[in-house]
């Protein structure tokens, strides 16, 4: 095991009824918040009017940046940090899911800034220049990315078909409110969406092609039982808490940076090439994972990584045999049926994705570098798996 600073600095409010602290949380940070939203899904489920109320009980004053987009724009990140420097915000509140909470995170970066965090942070990746940033917390109302207790920002910039991500400390939310009731109202097709993220985070860091992070390893195996237990579940049944609580407790662990402090190495390769799907065609950050990702996993299989594959065979679906190759080629068809049974499709072509760019998309995907530790990927490999999918 690799040495580590752990650092989960987030304090987590879960539960029914835990909406009603908000107030005296945001309070500890001083009086002025900017609440960060979506297309309104939050003012339809009646969860803005509460956390309003409840901020005006502690006389917070409330500046509102709304209509943040799925995979969201630059151009509201520097909208956002414009309103803090000018009213002196000093808490930026997200209430949605991945994509308002990665945008806050990056008008906190951007609000005390110098220079412009698009081109330094997320382009050039100079992430040792971001010294200081406002205080980010957020109300949680769609499990799937993780970003409610983690340091990732993920921003698109439609003007250049980029999609960029950093990770820092200093962007972990300093608390965030879970409360599974706030997503009954996400529907199937989210929710099957928010259903393949939780388990891409953790392929991504389960299928790495050494033999050690057997804690790690294990523990995402539980991770990835629980998505397959309560998964369909929350599709059939959007009211259900258990299964939504499951579900959003799940997606904050797979990706705190807990399961893979001390393992080796990650690969991340899939979220490269989906990235990449997203700032090309906007579609759904995790309808194109599942597209991609049994396609991937047939691409990486080998001597050298079938291991890992047997493990996931075994343990998470349970599956026998002495077979190596067998087995693991067994586990990727119950991965595709697992996807498809939550109605996610399994080709480009479905999403409306032609192969006029698929070029194009491979080469941006591996422009730092090739991708992936299971196998290397290199321009070449990321158009072959395109190609796979379509
Ligand atoms: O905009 P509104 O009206 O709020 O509707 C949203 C949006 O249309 C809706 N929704 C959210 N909560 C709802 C709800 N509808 C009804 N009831 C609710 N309670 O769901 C739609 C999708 O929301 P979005 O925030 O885009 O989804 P998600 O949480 O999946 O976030 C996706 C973004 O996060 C990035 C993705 O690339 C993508 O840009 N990621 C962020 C990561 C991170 N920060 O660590 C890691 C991930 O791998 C990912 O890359
Ligand atoms: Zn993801």
């Amino acid at each position: 095991m690799k040495n580590f600073n752990y650092n989960v600095s987030t304090r987590i409010l879960f539960g029914r009824g835990k909406i009603n602290e908000i107030g005296k949380e945001v309070k500890k940070y001083g009086d002025k918040v900017l609440i960060v939203y979506g297309k309104g899904s939050v003012k339809r489920n009646g969860l803005f009017d509460v956390i309003i109320n409840n901020l005006r009980e502690y006389g917070i004053y409330v500046y509102e940046l709304d209509n943040i987009d799925p995979n969201p724009r630059i151009d509201s990140v520097y909208k956002g940090a414009e309103i803090c420097r000018k009213e002196g915000v000093k808490l930026i509140l997200a209430v949605g899911g991945g994509s308002v909470i990665d945008c806050s995170k990056a008008i906190a970066a951007q609000a005390n800034y110098c220079g412009d965090i698009w081109q330094d942070l997320y382009v050039e990746q100079k992430l040792q220049d971001l010294k200081s940033v406002l205080p980010v917390a957020s109300v949680l109302t769609l499990a799937a990315t993780g970003s409610e207790m983690n340091g990732n920002s993920v921003i698109s910039n439609m003007h250049t078909n980029q999609k960029l991500a950093i990770g820092h400390d200093l962007l972990r939310p300093v608390f965030s409110i879970l409360d599974p009731e706030y997503t009954f109202t996400v529907n199937q097709y989210h929710t099957a969406a928010g259903i393949v993220d939780i388990l891409s985070h953790l392929f991504e860091q389960y299928f790495t092609p050494d033999h050690d992070g057997y804690l790690q390893n294990r523990m995402m195996e539980a991770m990835m039982k629980t998505v397959i237990e309560y998964g369909p579940i929350a599709y059939q049944e959007l009211n259900n808490y258990e299964a939504r609580a499951n579900l959003m407790w799940t997606s904050s662990l797979a990706l705190n940076g807990m399961v893979t402090y001390g393992k080796v190495s990650t690969d991340w390769a899939t979220h490269g090439m989906e990235h990449e799907l997203s700032a090309f065609y906007d579609i759904t950050h995790g309808v194109g994972l599942g597209i991609l990702t049994p396609y991937w996993m047939k691409y990486v299989l080998s001597k050298d990584t079938v291991h890992r594959f047997v493990e996931y065979a075994r343990n998470v679906w349970n599956l026998s045999g002495n077979d190596e190759i067998e087995l693991a080629n067994l586990a990727i068809e119950k991965t595709r049926e697992f996807f498809t049974s939550i109605g996610i499709p399994s080709t480009l072509e479905e999403v409306g994705i032609d192969g006029s760019k698929l070029e194009e998309m491979a080469e941006q995907a591996t422009m730092f570098g090739a991708l992936g530790c299971m196998k290397k990927l290199y321009k070449e490999d990321v158009l072959a798996i395109y190609k796979m999918a379509l």
